[in-house]
């Protein structure tokens, strides 16, 4: 399978339009280092096509960025349109409205996922008249069933219940932020994309052992960052997103698997958004290392 990293960004991008921190000062004066939403495009290598892990404000430009996931000159002229959702906050969703050029959009995602999206924001109604939507079930992981997209075997790993802040009062549910398990059935190779790790489990922890190329969340870089930089009262867990470093950080948890991950989702004041910051060396100590846009990883 073929993971084209279409974004590595989280909410607001890099740099974000009404930011002068650091990160996104630094990515105006170096255009090689802006970044756009974290999202992926996903081959399964056969005749299959493409799928996209999330949808992004940014997805029209992600698309065209790329010449494999540019439309054809015959009748097929939007190649991309199946969506498979980790989670139904703005930044992975919003380009769906985008999408609405298309004749249909297949969209696989959680049951409280789609509720959201159906009655809270409500891309279904806005969507209707545009393009068909036709849903699907995202199976879970470990329930022995899965969803076939071009080809691959997708399932869904329960992270937490972090709802969008536009969904906030909804019931709990464990499946409302999950990590894509992307198995292909030939060779058996698999990639984990979890770009909003909550808390710890034993069982991300042997998902991610046992997978071949990991993207996981890489929000902030330590706890304190959100405080520290102003753009929040809460620490980095609190905010729904495990930091990197430190002793609750997931870099020191990942072992022999840190060579196999890829850290996305970067928020703009993470200081490894400078390619110069001294957290990549002590990054590349521990195995894993920071995704870039535009990256391809060949499984
Ligand atoms: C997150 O990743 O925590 C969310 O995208 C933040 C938000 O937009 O509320
Ligand atoms: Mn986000
Ligand atoms: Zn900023």
């Amino acid at each position: 399978m073929l993971l084209r990293i279409l974004g590595t960004a989280a909410g607001g991008g890099l740099p974000q339009w009404n930011c002068a921190c650091p990160g996104c000062a630094g990515a105006r004066l170096h255009p090689a280092r802006r970044r756009l939403h974290d999202g992926l495009a996903v081959h399964g290598g056969g005749a299959g096509g493409w799928f996209l892990a999330n949808a992004t404000p940014d997805v029209a430009e992600q698309l065209e960025s790329h010449p494999g996931l540019r439309p054809g000159t015959g009748e097929d002229r939007t190649p991309v349109v199946r969506v498979v959702l980790t989670d139904a906050e703005l930044d992975h969703t919003l380009g769906l409205l985008r999408l609405r050029e298309a004749a249909r959009i297949d969209i696989w995602c959680t049951e409280p996922v789609r509720g959201a999206l159906g009655a809270r924001l409500p891309l279904t109604d806005i969507l209707t008249p545009y393009t068909t939507l036709t849903w699907h079930d995202l199976p879970l992981a470990g329930s022995g069933r899965y969803a076939e997209v071009a080809g691959l075997e997708v399932s869904a790993l329960p992270l937490s219940d972090k709802r969008p802040r536009y969904a906030a009062d909804e019931p709990s549910h464990p499946a409302w932020s999950v990590a894509l398990k992307v198995r292909d059935p030939g060779p058996g190779t698999r990639a984990l994309y979890a770009p909003a790790v909550a808390a710890w489990s034993d069982r991300l922890g042997t998902e991610i052992a046992e997978a071949d190329r990991v993207l996981l969340d890489g929000t902030f870089l330590d706890e304190e960052e959100p405080r520290r930089t102003g753009i929040s009262r809460r620490t980095a867990s609190g905010m729904g997103h495990l930091p990197i470093e430190g002793p609750e950080g997931t870099a020191r948890r990942l072992g022999g698997a840190g060579a196999r991950v890829l850290y996305t989702h970067l928020n703009n004041t993470n200081p490894l958004t400078d390619p110069g910051d001294r957290a990549h060396e002590r990054l590349a100590g521990l195995g894993p290392r920071v995704a870039e846009d535009r990256m391809v990883v060949s499984l």
